[in-house]
Parts: structure tokens; sequence; C-alpha cells
């Protein structure tokens, strides 16, 4: 019996890249791609008319969305900063909003931020070898902390649990990270919308 590819052998990620050897090819996510996401969006705008970068990449590997399988896969941070805010996901709930995620860190430097709709927020560092578990109920966002490494982890949630990414978009997260002599502070964020 042939069974889809990421049951049928064991796939490579690439510890150094994230990348991954199998038939899907990641996603990504460039300067163009997250208009209004950075607080500096004439920044971003300059970055996207000059060179338009990839931020990130992700694997969405199409394991069937059921409660019973798991999706995963890694995520790819590169390092820089719109304005003086580091590079990130866009961040997202999941549509079955109580279902957890574990985020395991492989290289890089970086932080998840995590709020819940009450407006708790929890944020983590994370360094190679650590384990992040993002509580269901809570968004979250990868953020490299790094000027010069790639972030890379690797993600596991419920096959099911989907991604709306709707409530980022309209009201951001409460908080953003950036750069301040030379270091990550976190700061409200006065674009965030109740
Ligand atoms: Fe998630």
């Amino acid at each position: 019996m042939k069974h889809p590819f990421y049951i049928e052998k064991p796939i490579f990620f690439d510890p150094a890249t994230g990348l991954a050897e199998c038939e899907a090819p990641p996603l990504e996510r460039r300067y163009s791609n997250m208009k209004n996401m950075y607080l500096d969006e004439t920044a971003r705008l300059r970055l996207e008319q000059t060179g338009n970068d990839v931020i990130y990449r992700f694997y969405e590997l199409g394991v069937p969305e059921k409660e019973s399988d798991l999706a995963y896969g890694t995520s790819i941070v590169y390092p820089g900063k719109v304005g003086n805010e580091y590079h990130m996901t866009n961040g997202h709930f999941h549509t079955i909003l109580d279902t957890a995620e574990i985020y395991y860190c492989l290289a890089g430097y970086g932080m998840m931020m995590m709020e819940n709709p009450e407006g708790d927020i929890q944020y983590k560092e994370m360094h190679p070898g650590e384990a992040v578990y993002v509580p269901g109920r809570y968004a979250h966002r990868s953020i490299n902390l790094s000027n010069t490494e790639t972030l890379i982890t690797f993600y596991v949630f419920r096959g099911d649990a989907g991604h709306d990414y709707g409530s980022i978009k309209e009201k951001g997260f409460r908080k953003i990270v950036v750069e301040k002599e030379g270091r990550w502070t976190v700061e409200d964020n006065p674009r965030w919308q109740s």
C-alpha cells in the first residue's frame, strides 16, 4: 500500500537551513505579503520596493485536517528588521481556538510571542534545543531576535486545528518587539485595537 509521502519515509529537515527534502515546497512570505503588519509601514514599503526579500518560510505538508492527525514542519525566519522591529511571522490563532502547539528550536535565536483573547501575554526566548509550548487559546508569532542568524523551529499541532490569520491582520498583537540600544525590548503596540 502506498502511503502519502509524509508517512512513506522519514522527511529530512536540514537543521542548518530548515529546508526539507520532500515533495511539498515551503510557503513563503515576503515584504509584499506583510502590508501593515509592522509598525513602520514606510520602512516595509521601502524594503518591498528594493528587493522584496523573503522574510520567512514554512511548510504545509498536506496532512489530513483530522483531529487524529498531526500537522508538522519547520518555520524559517530570516534575520532582519523593518524599521527597528525584528523580522517575524504574521502569527495566528488556531481556528479551533483551544488547541496547543509545540515549537522546538533547531537554530538561531528568537522569541515566541503569545497572547490570548482576554489579553494575557506570554513571551519566551527560544534557543537551539529548547521547546516552547504554546497553550490552547493563545495566538502565536515567531520573532527572529538575531541580526545575523536564521531562526529555525520545528512545529507540531493537531491536524484539524486550522489557522485564523484574520484576527491578527485586523488588530495586530498587543505587543511588538523592537531593537533599542542593541537589544530587544517588548513594547505596547500603538496600533493595537481592542
Ligand atoms: Fe499555530
